[in-house]
């Protein structure tokens, strides 16, 4: 009797301590093995590299796979680092933060014992592709309900990123070939970790979501994801691809000491000489005042023959030709979206008082192109000038700028960096693709958020400012500290639609009681509007 109890925990012993496959914070890819971290009611495991460092001879070029093979078991808890780059949400002082080598991925999954595999949320993170980064957008909220296995990628940003000569010397859009080739480690690799590999939805927000949009105009981006989400942010926005590049590249090149550069050959090579962080802080020398225009390097056009070609049209013409990914695609906005990055101009000088918006009275021809994104992308001076005539008129009227009419201007800033695109790109979606395409509004004011964080006010209404919806999907310590119990039941709703979204195999989606419409053959566009109370369908003309 004694013996056959001793046998048998011996024996429950040798299964507990044989293989790796027993302890459950090791994971085994084609690379090695890995261990990640227990961090009670999830597992994370954090920086694990995806391409080379795209460092000295890699810098300025597509991403390579990475391919080293570990000897030891990979040590997968250290916090992600920032890519390098020159962040708008620091003091003058201290923009400069981050790392050159910095593309990895990170993955946290639920310790729920009622599934054995979950669905997989990926998140592309927002900053207007020029800061940012995964460390910031917090994943507590999704790990609290179980049930969802989130990724979230790093990619390169700002000059290090997107610098483009136009030509396929140095064309541009490494960050966006980073996401993709992370997206591609993620199908292979996600079943080690737990994840559903038939069951990824990408989502993004801002830069991130107009990033999930560019990825979806990829044909073959229907093998790696399922469906893709874009909020408050798409490929449309003037911020997103804009013109000029070869212009910035260059000039680029002067700030930092490449000006004998003739040829984007000799500009590439000469750049990659330079130290990263003088790249970096270069882009200080590209903003007007503050931290305007807020995106300088971004998502450009190819050459067709550009090798490893990312984008070689516009988008609106990609989405014309029908070639991209027919999967379900949803794009939002909310309401005073605006208010990134117009309540910057309210911060007040610490010595002097004075706001941006009271000098717009004099400067405003010359800030406004850069302010929203036209300044590339007029003909001549006249046109900018007519076109910010017509801007200040309609949105203004007689009116001087100031707090009592930031609301008017913030309106403005709304529509056309992130509302106007909204119903332009999801008819070009509707009447091109196969796909459904869903659209919500969201419409419930934060207590604080970014217009309160940018402009440092407190006696300023914002409305719901960019962000307010998606910072209660993945939470933003700096700049959210409470949420509201309305709040919460919205941030449930959320993260349940995305696992219902994640699962199921008609393309269908909810959001709490309300069924989006699915808008691929209906005459009248329908979008969810989502408050306070709860949500509802409305009609868009
Ligand atoms: C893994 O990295 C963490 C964070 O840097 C460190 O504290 C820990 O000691 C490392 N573990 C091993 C086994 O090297
Ligand atoms: C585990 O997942 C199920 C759905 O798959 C969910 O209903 C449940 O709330 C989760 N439990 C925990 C403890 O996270
Ligand atoms: C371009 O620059 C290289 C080296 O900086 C120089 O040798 C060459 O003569 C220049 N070519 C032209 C056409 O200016
Ligand atoms: C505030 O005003 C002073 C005096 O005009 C100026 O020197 C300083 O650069 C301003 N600060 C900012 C952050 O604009
Ligand atoms: C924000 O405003 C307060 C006073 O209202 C001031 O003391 C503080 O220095 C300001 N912070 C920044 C970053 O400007």
């Amino acid at each position: 009797m004694y013996l056959f109890k001793w046998l048998k925990c011996l024996i429950l012993l040798l299964i507990a301590f044989s293989g790796t496959g027993a302890d459950p914070l090791v994971v085994e890819i084609p690379n090695g093995k890995l261990r990640g971290r227990d961090n009670g009611h999830y597992i994370s495991y954090e920086s694990i590299p995806y391409a080379e460092p795209p460092v000295g001879e890699l810098r300025f070029e597509a991403p390579k796979p990475y391919s080293h093979q570990w000897v030891e078991i990979f040590n997968a808890t250290q916090p992600p680092v920032f890519c390098l780059q020159w962040n708008q949400f620091r003091e003058e002082g201290s923009r400069l933060v981050g790392n050159e080598d910095c593309l990895t991925v990170n993955i946290y999954k639920p310790k729920n014992q009622s599934r054995t595999s979950f669905p997989v949320v990926v998140l592309l993170h927002g900053g207007a592709f020029m800061f940012g980064g995964t460390a910031l957008y917090g994943h507590d909220y999704l790990m609290r309900e179980g049930t969802l296995l989130v990724v979230k990628i790093s990619y390169r940003l700002g000059p290090l990123g997107f610098a483009s000569s136009g030509d396929r010397d140095l064309p541009g859009n490494y960050g966006l070939k980073d996401q993709r080739l992370a997206l591609r480690w993620i199908k292979k690799n996600i079943a080690n970790f737990g994840g559903m590999p038939d069951n990824i939805v990408v989502i993004g927000h801002s830069a991130g979501g107009a990033s999930a949009h560019l990825q979806l105009l990829h044909e073959d981006f229907s093998q790696l994801a399922r469906a893709a989400i874009s909020v408050s942010g798409n490929a449309l926005d003037p911020w997103v691809v804009q013109p000029g590049g070869r212009g910035r590249a260059f000039e680029l090149g002067r700030i930092v000491g490449c000006g004998q550069a003739n040829d984007s050959a000799e500009l590439k090579r000469c750049l990659k000489s330079k130290a990263a962080s003088e790249i970096v802080t270069a882009v200080r020398s590209f903003l007007v005042f503050s931290y305007v225009p807020f995106s300088v390097f971004g998502p450009v056009i190819e050459p067709a023959d550009a090798p490893d070609a990312f984008l070689t049209q516009d988008p609106r013409d990609v989405i014309k030709s029908g070639r991209f990914a027919q999967v379900p695609w949803v794009v939002t906005y909310t309401t005073e979206d605006g208010g990134y990055n117009a309540a910057q101009l309210l911060e007040k000088n610490k010595t002097t008082g004075e706001t941006w918006i009271d000098k717009l009275n004099d400067r405003w021809f010359d800030w406004a192109p850069y302010l929203l994104f036209y300044r590339n992308s007029k003909e001549t001076i006249r046109d900018m000038d007519e076109l910010s005539k017509i801007l200040r008129q309609q949105y203004l009227g007689d009116r001087r700028f100031c707090v009592e009419s930031y609301w008017d201007l913030q309106r403005m800033f709304t529509d056309i960096l992130f509302k106007n695109s909204v119903p332009i790109s999801f008819d070009l979606h509707r009447k091109y693709g196969k796909s459904p395409v869903y659209s919500f509004v969201y419409d419930n004011p934060s207590d604080s958020g970014v217009g309160q964080v940018l402009s440092n006010r407190t006696d300023v209404y914002f409305g719901t400012v960019h962000g307010d919806d998606f910072f209660l999907i993945f939470n933003v310590g700096t700049l959210r500290k409470d949420i509201r119990p309305d709040e919460e039941v919205i941030s449930r709703n959320f993260i349940k639609m995305l696992e219902d979204f994640a699962l199921d195999d008609r393309g269908t989606l909810k959001f709490g009681e309300c069924d989006f419409q699915n808008n691929l053959d209906s005459k009248q566009y329908q979008v969810l509007r989502i408050t306070q109370s709860g949500c509802k369908n409305e009609q868009l003309y």
